[in-house]
């Protein structure tokens, strides 16, 4: 097991399921304590105990990241959990479709309100708290950042996605040197996100198919492997890029 992350304090928002739980495990496998936040107790108790299971540290809060004081509440009890904060990963977020004739100001307010509001509060709360020591932020975005999308109605999801790409650069350029800052651009990732999503299966295999060259959906821990890389020293000289994981689906 590699150690990459001892000594390092890791707050990941979402970390109760998919992305965000594999995110979790690994930056703890990797020797940092890592406090989890998204909305449900219950989730976030269980991967807070598969995290210590697997001889790691971990802590939560349930915390509404739609919420406009998100970014402090989080920061600061990983902080009073901790006494640091040196890595922030994103990966909260609703992926809710609409078709845009039916696309109400209320819907688009939510979507925008947690997948891109959220993103830059706990942003700006992580950048206040790293402060001159310096830190790594991972912005779990989306191909729908960077692509249009037949099968979904998404467009509020979209536009914040690609906003977080916007915060993911600026962040970048003002927070430098002290502070990295990239985002990560999924493909179709096999998480409770996609339930609902081309549910037939022979639809789905027909579609990963043409639309991906590698033919499947991704792993949450494929997600989190380049999460790591990026979070540690290994992307040491990386900051302001988006990287696809996305078995190539952006390809073709
Ligand atoms: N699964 C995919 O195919 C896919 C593709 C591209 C991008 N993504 C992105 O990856 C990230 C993780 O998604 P996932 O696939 O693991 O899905 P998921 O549904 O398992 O995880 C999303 C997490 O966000 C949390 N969350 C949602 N609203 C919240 C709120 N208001 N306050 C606090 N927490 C909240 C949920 O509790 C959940 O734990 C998301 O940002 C998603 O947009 C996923």
């Amino acid at each position: 097991m590699e150690r990459g992350l001892n000594d390092k304090v890791a707050l990941v928002t979402g970390g109760g399921s998919g992305i965000g739980r594999a995110t979790a495990l690994r930056l703890a496998s990797e020797g940092a304590r890592v406090f989890i936040i998204g909305r449900h107790a219950d989730t976030l108790d269980a991967v807070v105990a598969e995290v210590a299971a697997a001889g790691g540290e971990a802590s939560c809060l349930p915390v509404d990241l739609a919420a406009t004081d998100c970014g402090e509440k989080a920061v600061d009890a990983t902080v009073a959990w901790s006494g640091r904060l040196d890595i922030l990963v994103n990966a909260a977020g609703t992926f809710p479709y609409t078709p845009v004739h039916e696309l109400s100001d209320k819907d688009w307010d939510e979507a925008l309100a947690i997948n891109l509001s959220g993103v830059m509060r706990t942003c700006r709360a992580a950048a206040r708290a790293m402060g001159e020591k310096g830190g790594a932020i991972v912005n779990i975005s989306s191909t729908n950042a960077v692509m249009g999308d037949k099968v979904s109605c998404c467009s509020a999801y979209s536009a914040a996605k690609a906003g977080q790409l916007g915060l993911t650069r600026q962040f970048a350029a003002e927070l430098g040197p002290a502070i990295r800052v990239n985002a990560v651009l999924p493909g179709p990732i096999d998480t409770p996100m996609l339930e609902g999503w081309l549910d037939d299966p022979q639809e789905r295999s027909e579609w990963m198919a043409r639309y991906i060259p590698l033919e499947r959906l991704g792993r949450p821990e494929e997600i989190a492997s380049v999460v790591a890389m990026l979070v540690s020293d290994d992307g040491g000289y990386v900051t302001g890029v988006a990287i696809p994981v996305d078995g190539g689906m952006t390809l073709v």
